[in-house]
């Protein structure tokens, strides 16, 4: 009766001591906690999307034609807008970063110091710095409207410079 009552003891300290240490990794794994769900990461923005929401686009593209900077300015993306009378905008972020950095922009009467203060700076201010290129040669004073700050709400300008900072 005693051996019987200390062998199956016996028995239960081992199947104790096996189940505490001898985890099989089935078992260790369901354990685990869950793995946690990483987010893909996101795709890179290809260079020629802009990062700008469509709708936005759209109404900044409508812009450009309604207040007729397109009779005057390319924008290589947009058939509509191939005039050549202006700077060619279909980069002109990159343009406007580089004009900013330039010898002759510091001699000028600009005062922005970010390419979208240029910007908005070359539509609200047009004589504050002439663009040296246009597509017939060296840019005319004057010929760019002056008038844009009545004619543009500050929204509209807002939207057309959302747009023109895409274009790098
Ligand atoms: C009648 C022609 C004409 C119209 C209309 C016109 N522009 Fe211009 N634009 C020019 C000329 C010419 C220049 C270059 C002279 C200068 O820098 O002032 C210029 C310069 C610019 C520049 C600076 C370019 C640079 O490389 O520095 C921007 C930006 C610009 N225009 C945007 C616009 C926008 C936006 C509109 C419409 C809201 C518009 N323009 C309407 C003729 C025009």
């Amino acid at each position: 009766m005693l051996v019987a009552v200390l062998l199956s003891s016996l028995v239960l300290l081992v199947t104790m001591l096996l189940a505490g240490c001898g985890q099989s990794p089935a078992a260790a794994s369901k354990n685990a906690p869950p793995p946690v769900p990483t987010t893909p990461p996101a795709a890179p923005v290809k260079a020629t999307e802009p990062a700008i929401a469509p709708e936005r686009l759209a109404a900044a593209r409508e812009l450009l034609v309604s207040k007729g900077c397109i009779g005057c300015h390319t924008v290589a993306v947009f058939p509509e807008a191939q005039g050549a009378i202006g700077p060619n905008l279909t980069h002109i972020y990159t343009e406007a970063a580089n004009a900013l950095a330039s010898q002759l922009y510091k001699d000028s009467k600009g005062v922005a110091s970010t390419p979208r203060e240029f910007l908005r700076e070359s539509i609200l201010k047009p004589s504050a710095y002439v663009c040296p290129n246009c597509p017939s040669g060296p840019c005319p004073d004057h010929v760019m409207p002056k008038d844009f700050k009545s004619r543009l709400t500050p929204e509209e300008l807002e939207t057309i410079l959302d747009m023109l900072v895409t274009f790098e």
